[in-house]
């Protein structure tokens, strides 16, 4: 039987053994709200050495006058109507003061989501993952500590992941986060410059999370179609003066941009001329499709660049793993900022992590998610090319999760997200994207979480609306 808790209550006894009347006594005067359950008369004996029939016999008083009641099989309870209680719970309101939300996007839930940068889960690697969590949980030398920089053996299977793309990287590089979220959050409570450059639009939670850590903000204007204006952003990086360049060069969020190396040289050279290291926000690479990895800054770069990466999307979004890699000379800096502020990650979700790479099931896994969603990308834009009006663009990023879709200037985002809410599609707005002036009048469109049918279904009553 699964029984309420017991509450406990005060008996004077001066020494002595308790009486029925200290018992009665202490219900009384013990301010038991209604409904408490009262220790059980054997456990009364074993805790004050009092017999069972004394103890049942000041229940039973207690009974009689109608504060307690006896409950089948459950024991004696104090009673709601007339209680024993003598004062209630005082209800106080709160004198904490705490700043209000930051203004994030609210993740509308909806039939069809548009703009969620989420993989759909039949795509997911479940059954893997369970058995690895089973093999994980089973092992005899699986110990209850932790890692603060994250477990070894998965600090190593990420560096063999990247040594593999051509990074010089070791486990001592590695620091394991709670998510690419918490990577950001320790580089940028770490940092000494305190003001940052990224691109507008960009990741709206990096952006409130880089003021929430005191950083002013530059914002370095991206068009997803012309892609970006590198003299325009070098001028102002020598005007900002940033500590840090803050880039996500695959499949940019939100506007699915991807940089060509022709790009990622130019900025690095643009950084070494300012001064200023970057940290490469690299949460896309690895969906483009067949063999094909974008270039990443990191291995252009060298050491300048602080690289982020991250599991979530592409195994399981609630198990919150990612890593950042970072010289050694910086690995006790950022190893510090993860202590201070959760002590180390959930080891146990990092080994069955490093359990999935070490048998080899993420290349498998990466393998499949890419067919798939180049499949959903064409399915995408036969779509669009079918349904949009003329004066509706959108970008051709060649593969990966998310393009960015552009409408014409006389149409006004709020009112078009309000109407197409009520049909059951929901469209992120990117306005809390925006560093400064607005200078795109679209959203993301992703072709990785709704499975093409559901998805053409949004586009349509989307084409509709916009008509
Ligand atoms: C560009 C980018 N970086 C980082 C994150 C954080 O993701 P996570 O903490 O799940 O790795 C996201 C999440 O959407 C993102 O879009």
């Amino acid at each position: 039987v699964n029984r309420a808790p017991h509450v406990s209550f005060p008996i004077r006894t001066r020494g002595r053994r308790p009486s029925a009347a200290d018992i009665v006594e202490g219900v009384m005067s013990g301010q038991l709200p209604a409904g408490s359950r009262l220790p059980p008369v054997r456990v009364l004996e074993a805790q004050l050495g009092m017999s069972k029939n004394t103890a049942q016999a000041a229940y039973e008083e207690l009974a009689s006058r109608g504060i307690i009641e006896a409950r089948a099989r459950e024991g004696w309870f104090v009673r709601s109507s007339t209680s024993a209680t003598t004062g209630t719970c005082t209800r106080t309101s709160t004198r904490a003061e705490l700043l209000p939300p930051p203004a994030l996007p609210t993740p509308r839930s909806a039939r069809i989501s548009l703009s969620t940068v989420f993989v759909d889960p039949e795509l997911l690697p479940r059954e893997k993952l369970a058995d690895c969590a089973r093999s994980v949980l089973k092992q005899p030398g699986l110990k209850p500590f932790y890692d603060a920089q994250g477990l070894l053996t998965l600090r190593e299977a990420i560096a063999a992941r990247l040594q593999r793309r051509g990074m010089e990287v070791t486990a001592a590089n590695v620091v394991v986060t709670v998510g690419s979220q918490q990577a950001l959050d320790i580089v940028s409570r770490t940092l000494v410059t305190k003001r940052i450059a990224t691109e507008t639009p960009v990741y709206p939670h990096a952006r409130m999370l880089f003021e929430s850590a005191g950083l002013a903000i530059g914002g370095l204007p991206l068009d997803p179609f012309a892609g970006p204006d590198l003299d325009a952003w070098e001028k102002a990086i020598a005007e900002l003066r940033p500590g840090l360049l803050y880039l996500i060069t695959s499949f940019q969020n939100p506007t699915g941009y991807s940089y060509s190396t022709h790009e990622l040289e130019r900025i690095l050279s643009i950084a070494t001329a300012h001064d200023v290291a970057i940290l490469e926000d690299d949460w896309g690479s690895e969906m483009l499709s067949g063999s094909e990895y974008r270039p990443m800054l990191r291995l252009l770069g060298g050491e300048n660049v602080l690289y982020v990466g991250s599991f979530t999307k592409k195994l399981w979004p609630s198990m919150r793993v990612g890593y950042v890699i970072a010289p050694e000379s910086l690995v006790p800096s950022l190893v510090g900022a993860k202590r201070v502020s959760t002590l180390g990650g959930a080891q146990i979700t990092e080994a069955i992590v490093a359990e999935f790479l070490e048998r080899g099931y993420y290349d498998g896994h990466l393998e499949k998610l890419q067919a798939e969603l180049d499949a959903r990308y064409a399915a995408c834009l036969d779509a669009l090319r079918e349904l949009m009006p003329d004066d509706v663009r959108w970008t051709t990023p060649g593969g990966g999760p998310t393009l960015w879709l552009e409408l014409p200037s006389r149409i006004d985002l709020v009112a078009l997200s309000a109407r197409l809410a009520e049909k059951g599609v929901a469209i992120e707005s990117a306005d809390s994207a925006f560093v400064g002036e607005r200078h795109l009048n679209g959203f993301r469109v992703s072709y990785a979480y709704s499975p093409p049918p559901l998805l053409r279904e949004g586009l349509e009553i989307l084409a509709k609306e916009i008509r």
